[in-house]
C-alpha cells in the first residue's frame, strides 16, 4: 500500500483504555498512519514516543500542521470534546467520536461542526450492536402493544455514564418506531458490556443480546468508522452507515 492511500489517524484519549487499544491496533495497521495522539496535560505519558519509538509523541493537544486529511478519533473525556470539535472543524479533520454521555456543550458543539466536517458518532463501536438497533426496530413494529419492552445495561464499575450510550441510543431507535421503553443499568464487576432488550407478552417472551467479549472489538470498529469517515461530506453519520457501506441494506423504516 503506497504512503498516499494510508489513512492518517489522531486520537484524542490515546492512553485510556479505549483509546490505548485503538492505538496498539492502529500502529500495528497496515491501512493508517497515527500521526497525532493527545492524552491529559497531567498524563506520564506526555513527551513519550508512540510504541516506545518512531517521530510522533503523546501530546497534550493536536498540532494543526497535521495532513488536512487527517481523521480524528475523539477517545478522551466528555469536558475536553467540545474544544477537539472546535479544532477540527477549523482544521477540515474528519471526527469520529466515541465518547459517550455527551451533555448540551457536546450536542451543541458537534452540531456546529457537522456543518463543516463529517461527524460520526459512535456510542458504541460494534457493528454488531449497529445490527441490533435494526433487529430491535423491526422487533417493536412486528409485536403489538400487547408486549411490553425493557432494556438492561450491564457494565464494568469504573463506567462513569449510566445509563450507556449505547442503551439511550437503542431507546431512541425504538421511539422513533412507536415504543417508550425503560432502561436498567446495572455497574458490577469487570463487564465489558452487556446489552438485553426484552420484549415480553401474553405467554411468549422475546431476547435481543449483545455481549462484547473483548475490548479489541470497540477499537476494530473505530478504525472501520475512522476508514468510512475519510472522504464523507460534512454532516452527522452513525455506526449504521458504516454497516450499510459494509454491504448491510438499512433497516426498513
Ligand atoms: N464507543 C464505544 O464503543 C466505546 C467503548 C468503550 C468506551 N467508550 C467511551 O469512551 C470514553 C473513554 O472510555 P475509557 O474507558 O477509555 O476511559 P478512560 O480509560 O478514562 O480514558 C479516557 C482518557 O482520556 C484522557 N483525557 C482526559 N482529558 C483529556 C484531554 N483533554 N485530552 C486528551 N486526553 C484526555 C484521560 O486521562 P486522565 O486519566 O489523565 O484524565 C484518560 O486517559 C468514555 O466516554 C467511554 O464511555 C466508548
Amino acid at each position: 500500500m503506497s504512503d498516499a492511500s494510508l489513512l492518517p489517524l489522531a486520537i484524542h484519549g490515546a492512553a485510556g483504555r479505549l483509546g490505548a487499544a485503538v492505538l496498539e491496533l492502529a500502529l500495528a495497521s497496515p491501512a493508517c498512519s497515527v500521526v497525532g495522539a493527545t492524552v491529559s496535560a497531567r498524563s506520564d505519558w506526555l513527551g513519550r514516543p508512540l510504541g516506545g519509538e518512531g517521530a510522533v509523541s503523546y501530546r497534550d493537544a493536536l498540532a494543526p500542521s497535521l495532513p488536512a486529511e487527517t481523521v480524528v478519533l475523539e477517545l478522551s473525556r466528555v469536558e475536553a470534546l467540545p474544544a477537539h470539535a472546535r479544532q477540527a472543524a477549523a482544521e477540515g479533520w474528519p471526527l469520529v467520536v466515541g465518547v459517550t454521555g455527551l451533555d448540551g456543550a457536546c450536542e451543541a458543539a458537534l452540531a456546529a461542526a457537522a456543518e463543516q466536517i463529517p461527524v460520526l458518532l459512535a456510542p458504541n463501536f460494534s457493528l454488531g450492536i449497529a445490527l441490533l438497533k435494526r433487529l430491535a426496530k423491526v422487533a417493536a413494529q412486528a409485536l403489538g402493544p400487547d408486549f411490553d419492552g425493557a432494556i438492561l445495561d450491564v457494565h464494568h464499575r469504573h463506567k462513569v455514564d449510566a445509563p450507556s450510550g449505547t442503551a439511550r441510543a437503542l431507546a431512541e431507535a425504538l421511539e422513533g418506531a412507536g415504543r417508550s421503553v425503560p432502561i436498567v443499568s446495572q455497574r458490577v464487576g469487570e463487564v465489558i458490556g452487556d446489552h438485553t432488550l426484552t420484549f415480553a407478552g401474553p405467554g411468549e417472551r422475546f431476547e435481543l443480546q449483545h455481549q462484547a467479549e473483548d475490548r479489541t472489538l470497540f477499537a476494530r470498529g473505530a478504525l472501520a468508522a475512522a476508514m468510512f469517515l475519510r472522504g464523507q461530506g460534512p454532516g452527522t453519520y452513525t455506526m449504521d452507515d458504516v454497516l450499510a457501506a459494509r454491504g448491510g441494506k438499512p433497516a426498513a423504516s
